[in-house]
């Protein structure tokens, strides 16, 4: 049986995409955005995850205006970045696990969460930059994956409530997959900000700290939210939040939060990272 050891959700900011490419992480504005990930290295190493379902929004690079599904399952075995501008560096395919995609596909599904699967699926700065994130170097190519996105783009939007079940489906589809297996759920994005328009720069402190502390024990405080309440919040790209609570959906356990870090600004963003474990008896079963 599939165990879900956990959650972490973390933002993804081009800028600490191209920090790591040309190796900054111990300059002064750097070094403690960086350091409040070794808490994070030292959890995963204590939880040892085989697969990364990780969930995050696409910004233009697989998907854009035209064709835009709300919620999509990636099946593909290899995972291809592509040049989507910032400045960032092509970086080399990530692993996928095509068995498990298509169990989460057809159990979400008969969940009445009507995806969209793709055989083929570029992943973007929202994807590759947490797994740098997580696992610095070439571990990020140890562990397999399933990329899920969530529509932050082309309105309308899913419901913060809407992800939450998204969630809570995914947790019920690793956990009904029969192979022994230590999943990792990830949710990237946000906090809050605004890239564009008449609020562009906005970040949102008392809602993001509120968010960091909801999400542990109280996450309907925040699923009260409608799609524009949460816009209105966290800034029109701080929606992408919504990812973090399909992550916190699919903890089924008791969930103990292990480490949290919040840091104004990174780029235009609140950044914030957040380890959550998710504890439950099986789980010590699998060895
Ligand atoms: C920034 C943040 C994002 O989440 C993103 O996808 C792109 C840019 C930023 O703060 O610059
Ligand atoms: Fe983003």
């Amino acid at each position: 049986m599939a165990r879900i050891v956990g959650g972490i959700a973390t933002s993804h900011v081009p800028m600490i995409g191209s920090a790591i490419a040309r190796g900054l992480q111990n300059e002064p504005f750097w070094k403690p955005f960086f350091d409040a990930y070794k808490p994070v290295h030292e959890w995963l190493e204590a939880v040892r995850p085989d697969v990364a379902v990780l969930i995050y929004n696409d910004h233009g690079l697989n998907f854009f205006l035209d064709k835009m599904p709300t919620f999509a399952v990636g099946a593909a075995a290899q995972y291809y970045n592509g040049d989507e501008g910032w400045g960032l560096p092509v970086v080399p395919p990530f692993p996928g696990y095509p068995e498990l995609s298509w169990h989460v596909a057809e159990s979400v599904m008969a969940d009445e969460f009507d995806i969209t699967t793709c055989q083929e699926m570029l992943v973007d700065h929202a994807f590759t930059i947490p797994m740098a994130l997580l696992w610095p170097g070439e571990g990020s190519r140890a562990i397999r994956t399933v990329p899920i996105t969530v529509n932050h783009v082309q309105y309308p939007l899913p419901s913060p409530a809407r992800c939450y079940k998204f969630g809570q489906a995914i947790g019920r589809a690793i956990e009904s997959f029969d192979d022994d297996l230590r999943v990792v759920v990830m949710g990237t994005g946000g906090l809050s900000h605004q890239l564009d328009g008449k609020r562009a720069g906005f970040i949102n402190k008392p809602f993001d700290l509120m968010c960091l502390d909801k999400i542990v024990g109280d996450v309907e405080a925040i699923t009260r939210l409608s799609t524009l309440d949460l816009v209105r919040q966290a800034g029109a790209q701080g929606v992408e939040f919504q990812t973090w609570l399909v992550m916190r959906g699919a903890l089924t356990g008791e969930v103990v939060k292990k480490h949290s870090s919040y840091r104004v600004p990174i780029s235009n963003t609140a950044a914030a990272v957040i380890v959550l474990e998710n504890k439950y008896p099986a789980l010590a079963e699998i060895a």
